[in-house]
């Protein structure tokens, strides 16, 4: 489905957000493990989180979602049962990644599929360490992409150094560290998000973190908690950005998530000049939240260098949108990484931007942007099926002189189905 969209003057009023993509993941995946009951409020029904519930519902745990409100009968760390078929993950990246780790655990085979971009999205990042870790798991085809097989057993405790930063080959060898005897350890190349950790300690989890190592203790079992997921801070990005660009637009977003592992975002664009506060910060365990509070102002250039892509890196598509506006020069360093993510990032950001007339080349792994000082060409754009993509382009289209049209803007509801309502009441 296409959808044309207007330019429009600015953005104004005060919204709440759907929760947190990652730590709705991780409920249901500490959920389904953990004895008793485990209850969120604010839980995020998108795509992707929809197919963790479905993929843990297969192997027997009980699932009951009302609203935003979820709850999960666990049935401990080796409760699951072997489901009656192949578990379908659609597109989600974090479950493909993230699930083998816990089935790692358990005693039955499994196997996991994805849709045709999961299909393309490197596996052996996990099947590594999970093969260092004694568990049996395979890739269907020549390369490292799903389908991936997996069969259960004992597991074995590395000490693991990661090549890449990444939240989901971490979470995956700290589950599959609570199934092994003793100490487990993941040292990244930098700090990555750290809602798994905060999440498992929360339910009973013997972690501990230091510099760039995170070490976790085999365990006898977790136990079910009452979490509130915050509101996702990488879809307050989006409205983050529209209300920078607009001139006149003042936004709050009440309860987002402001976990430091996830603040890249924020702190980049306050470098850059955005009049961004913090009006309301609530410590609570396991993830802090709070209100964000955006004025328009112009903004300038930036350097963002590759030890701070971990912390924005959901983030650079909509980042890219903003730098094609600020003053100056911008680069953006070291993100090979998102040419394996949904898409290859960098080649569907630099298409967008470059039809809406912007000076961008992705250069050594990186961006260079030439910001403009005018508003964006109008321009047919395409999500290539990436829901990031979809939001950062439909986001500039606002600050286009015509109407834009964007191609297959459906998948946005991988993350955030309600993009489009929440975004037309802001609209003023
Ligand atoms: C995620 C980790 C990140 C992020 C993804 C969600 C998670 O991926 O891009 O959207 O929930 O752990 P990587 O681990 O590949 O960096």
């Amino acid at each position: 489905m296409d959808k044309i969209i207007k330019p429009i003057e600015r953005l104004h009023g005060q919204i709440d957000l759907p929760g947190d993509k990652s730590i709705s993941h991780r409920v249901v995946f500490i959920g389904g493990i953990s004895r008793g009951k485990t209850r969120a409020s604010n839980f995020l029904r998108a795509e992707d989180s929809l197919r963790t519930i479905s993929a843990f519902r297969d192997m027997g745990i009980d699932i009951e979602i009302k609203d935003k409100n979820i709850t999960i009968a666990g049935k401990g760390l080796k409760g699951l049962r072997k489901p009656g078929k192949e578990l379908y993950l659609g597109n989600s990246g974090t479950t493909m990644r993230i699930l083998p780790g816990i089935l790692a655990g358990q005693t039955f085979e499994a196997t996991l599929t994805g849709d045709e971009s999961l299909s393309k999205r490197p596996m052996d990042r996990i099947i590594e360490p999970l093969r260092k870790m004694a568990v049996d798991i395979h890739s269907k085809n020549e390369n490292s992409f799903p389908p991936l097989v997996i069969k259960g057993g004992m597991v074995k405790p590395i000490e693991y150094a990661t090549k890449v930063a990444s939240a989901q080959v971490k979470s995956c060898v700290l589950f599959a560290g609570l199934y092994a005897k003793n100490i487990t350890s993941v040292t990244e190349p930098f700090t990555s998000r750290d809602h798994t950790e905060r999440m498992l300690k929360f339910c009973g989890a013997k972690i501990s973190k230091k510099h760039l190592t995170v070490s976790i203790e085999g365990t006898a079992e977790l136990n079910g908690k009452e979490f509130f997921v915050p509101g996702d801070i990488s879809g307050a990005a989006f409205f983050i950005a529209g209300a920078c660009i607009l001139e006149g637009s003042d936004i709050t977003i009440r309860g987002v998530g402001l976990n430091p592992t996830r603040m890249g975002f924020l702190d980049t664009i306050i470098k850059m000049g955005a009049d961004v506060t913090i009006e309301k910060r609530i410590d609570s365990l396991p993830e802090p939240y709070g209100d964000i509070r955006v004025r328009h102002s112009k903004l300038k250039s930036i350097v963002v260098e590759e030890k701070d892509m971990p912390l924005l890196i959901d983030e650079v598509p909509v980042l890219a949108v903003l730098a094609s506006l600020a003053e100056g020069m911008t680069v953006i360093k070291g993100i090979r990484e998102l040419r394996v993510k949904e898409t290859d990032r960098i080649f569907s950001m630099t298409e967008n931007l470059k039809t809406m007339g912007v000076d961008i080349r992705a250069e050594n792994e990186g961006l260079i942007i030439n910001g403009r000082k005018k508003r964006f060409a109008k321009a047919a754009l395409n999500s290539f099926k990436d829901h990031r993509v979809a939001m950062s382009a439909a986001i500039a289209a606002l600050y286009a002189v015509g109407d834009c049209q964007i191609k297959d803007i459906e998948c946005i509801n991988t993350s955030f189905p309600e993009f489009f309502d929440i975004l037309g009441y802001l609209e003023k």
